[in-house]
């Protein structure tokens, strides 16, 4: 069996989708449920559903053979697996992002940036003296819009969730931001055999 950890939320769709454009039985992930480990009806596939930035962990651990994630979540996370193939789906940017009135704050000699990505707003900001990482889950527009933040360091994608709360991108950090598909290391060798066909298929597949 090929296990599979999946992100819940925006890439589940798209990731079902191109699974079972390469054969793979996801009728199974259809069904409104709210269980966590679903099988294939064939019996060839599982599938843990899990918080996107919780696929590394899994997949490092060899728990999931195999898992989609957002090149976002990889920077953050650094885990030890192998990144296979981008997906090219759910594409976006990491961006520093605040009032466009206000771009002079980043200027700033202390400057506060709310964020889920903790560690990679550390490397970003790492030339800075004084800086403060508010760490956040969710939500994240609400930290400048509030005054808990000068501004924030997130993934914007249409852009939309910033300008319904009137921010704009101050800098794009990283552009190019994809799902990716990763192998955990030590199953890309002992199931090669299962393994490397799938991923010759999904490349295939995002060619
Ligand atoms: C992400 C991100 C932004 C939004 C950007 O949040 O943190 O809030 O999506 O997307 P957009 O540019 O298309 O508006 P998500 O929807 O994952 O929810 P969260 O706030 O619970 O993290």
């Amino acid at each position: 069996m090929i296990r599979f950890a999946l992100p819940k939320g925006r890439l589940a769709e798209k990731s079902a989708e191109l699974l079972a454009q390469c054969g793979v039985d996801t009728s199974v992930l259809a069904e409104d449920t709210r269980r966590l480990v679903l099988e294939s009806k064939d019996g060839q596939y599982g599938f843990f559903l899990v918080k996107p930035a919780d696929v590394p962990a899994y997949v490092e651990a060899g728990v999931a053979d195999l898992g989609i994630v957002g090149k976002d979540t990889l920077i953050e996370e650094g885990r030890d697996l192998y990144e296979m193939l981008d997906l090219k789906m759910g594409e976006c940017s990491l961006c520093i992002a605040g009032y466009p009135a206000r771009r002079d704050v980043l200027t700033n000699p202390h400057l506060r940036v709310a964020t889920k990505y903790v560690n990679t707003a550390r490397r970003v900001f790492a030339d800075r003296e004084e800086i403060e990482i508010i760490p956040l889950h969710g939500s994240i527009e609400l930290a400048p819009v509030t005054g808990l933040a000068d501004v924030i360091f997130d993934v914007v994608q249409t852009g939309s969730t910033l300008k319904a709360n009137g921010l704009v991108v101050l800098e794009e950090v990283f552009t190019g931001i994809t799902a990716r598909l990763v192998a955990n290391k030590v199953c890309l060798k002992t199931k090669a055999g299962e393994l490397l066909p799938l991923i010759a298929k999904l490349r295939e597949a995002v060619s």
